[in-house]
């Protein structure tokens, strides 16, 4: 699949790397550095290249945007119309403004910031360093990259990549209601917490039921 990158540090650098490793092609793009961007590339190998912020939109199927907060909107200007575009938001409410409206989650905030694309959010909740670490384990040691949206096929397509990145996906709901995978860490939340498969469904149950999500697991060396 063609894959977009607008914001190659920690995640979106890291995300590309499991990507291209699972035969995805990359055009990395947003840096203040463009020679380190075309560094990281060549390091990727021959399936990522880079460009401009509308270049990766228009060679992506599916656009990876993983800026700081404080950028998005010099993202999102710089990278056009997203009409269509399955985008991965990875991006966490740190610093602002503008931030979310009382109540309103930051996946919906930013899903109307992007105006015609197919808005998805994943990648948010765990540290770059521990994805790192964590991406490829196998059968029930694989850790849960949550995702959410309100485009079912969009969220299809992203719980493929997120397997080929080497995870396993749990569809959290629409936009409106996925705080729970939102900054900051807290109790009763998902966000900065490893999850596993077999602890996730009671999380899907309780946040389907609005109830509170279930003690957080705890999990022994992998
Ligand atoms: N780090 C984590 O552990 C983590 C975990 C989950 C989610 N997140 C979220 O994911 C998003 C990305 O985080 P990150 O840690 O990957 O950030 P990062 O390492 O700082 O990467 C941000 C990317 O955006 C580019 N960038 C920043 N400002 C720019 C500007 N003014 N003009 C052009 N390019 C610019 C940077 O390129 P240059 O530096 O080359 O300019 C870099 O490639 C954030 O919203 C964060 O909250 C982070």
């Amino acid at each position: 699949m063609k894959i977009g990158i607008i914001g190659a540090g920690r995640i979106g650098g890291g995300l590309a790397r499991q990507l291209a490793g699972a035969g995805h092609q990359l055009l990395l793009s947003f840096s203040r550095d463009r020679a380190a961007l075309d560094e990281l590339a060549i390091r990727l190998g021959p399936s990522a290249g880079t460009g401009s912020p509308p270049d990766s939109v228009a060679f992506g199927e599916v656009v990876v945007i993983s800026v700081p907060w404080s950028v998005l909107p010099q993202a999102l200007e710089q990278a056009g119309p997203l009409d269509g575009k399955i985008v991965i938001d990875t991006t966490n409410q740190f610093g602002g403004p503008p931030l979310p409206a009382e109540g309103q989650t930051a996946a919906a905030f930013n899903a109307a910031r992007m105006p015609g694309a197919r808005y998805t959010k994943s990648f948010n909740t765990l540290t770059s360093a521990f994805q790192a670490e964590a991406a490829g384990r196998t059968g029930d040691e694989r850790v849960v990259q949550w995702l959410c949206g309100d485009d079912a096929a969009a969220k299809e397509v992203v719980a493929g990549l997120i397997r080929d990145a080497g995870f396993v996906p749990v569809d959290l709901g629409g936009t409106a209601g996925c705080a729970v995978m939102e900054a900051p860490r807290r109790p009763g939340a998902v966000y900065g917490e490893e999850y596993r498969l077999a602890d996730a469904t009671a999380v899907v149950d309780a946040v389907r039921a609005g109830r509170p999500i279930p003690p957080t697991p705890r999990y022994g060396p992998a």
